[in-house]
């Protein structure tokens, strides 16, 4: 089937409807384009089940804080477009910012537990606005299942926490993270690294796992655990940990220095400049 490109509501609820309505399943991923191989693994696995798959370009001004980064966010539809056909997506939805936001907008999704650890001590304003949007594009693009990868750990455990406290009729599945063949989380961000500290940016996830060894071989102390992410990632002097945390993977909230049987991960911020990248593992 030929890739859609829709800009308007009412015609992305018209296409839907007519699907569901022949028995079909849909499945949707949104997206904020400038899309690589991560965001594409979230449509090749919805296309699994012979689903049609709605992918939604959209940058949102509500998730980015006044200092943060809008601006210079990569828009690239056209190559996005082109990507999109490559993994057989049915529909891409890149609706304008007065389509998503009308005139008089004054509704919005605040979480008051999960939103206000990790990044969101940094980025108070982030995971309101993230959640208004997507609230917003379930409801427009009524899907069967939407798919969020896990390098936004936070955010796709705090979307699944909204579509339990709502009753929102969809299922949010959690997908495993692209990497580089470095290590480093695919990222529409990565791009802003100097060459030079993209040679450097590998040391997160060898950090990460160098860890997670430790913990496999039974080091049960955060400090300890922390303590050896950090010397790695010191290896390049340029590099800030913003935060790192090694955290129960539902609630969010630090494991207990000796922890029991909980699935644990870890998740961390690094500064690198004015680049700012996040990676977790699971323990
Ligand atoms: P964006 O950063 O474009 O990411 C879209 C989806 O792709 C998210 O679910 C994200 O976790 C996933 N993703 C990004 N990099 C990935 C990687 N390396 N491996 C696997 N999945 C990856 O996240 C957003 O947009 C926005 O906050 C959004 C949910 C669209 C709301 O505006």
């Amino acid at each position: 089937m030929a890739l859609d490109v829709i800009f308007e509501i009412s015609e992305l609820r018209r296409i839907v409807s007519g699907w569901k309505s022949d028995g079909m399943k849909v499945a949707f991923v949104p997206t904020m384009g400038a899309l690589h191989e991560g965001h594409l693994s979230l449509v090749t696995l919805a296309k699994t089940e012979n689903a049609r798959v709605v992918v939604s370009v959209f940058v949102n001004p509500l998730q980015f804080g006044p200092s943060e980064d809008f601006a210079r966010y990569p828009r690239t539809l056209k190559e996005d477009i082109e990507k999109l056909k490559t993994v057989d997506a049915d529909v891409v939805f890149a609706p304008s910012a007065t389509e998503m936001y009308p005139t008089g907008f004054q509704t919005t999704i605040h979480n008051n537990g999960l939103a206000t650890v990790l990044c969101g001590k940094v980025r108070p304003t982030h995971f309101d606005g993230m959640l208004t949007v997507v609230a917003k594009l379930l409801n427009v693009v009524n899907p069967n299942y939407a798919l969020f990868g896990k390098k936004d750990y936070q955010q796709w455990r705090i979307v699944e926490r909204m579509v339990r406290d709502l009753g929102m009729l969809v299922e949010i599945r959690g997908c495993e993270i692209i990497r580089e063949a470095d290590g480093l989380a695919m990222s529409s961000r990565n791009r802003f690294l100097p060459p030079e500290d993209r040679a450097q940016a590998h040391l997160i996830y060898e950090g990460l796992t160098a860890t997670k060894s430790a913990w496999i071989e039974g080091e049960r102390s955060s400090e300890a655990l922390r303590a050896i992410f950090s010397v790695i990632v010191s290896r390049s002097p340029k590099m800030i940990i913003q935060y790192s945390e090694i955290v129960d993977c539902f609630s969010l909230l630090p494991a207990a220095e000796k922890v029991g049987n909980v699935s644990l991960v870890m998740i961390v911020a690094v500064l690198f400049g004015d680049v700012r990248l996040i990676d977790n593992l699971e323990f």
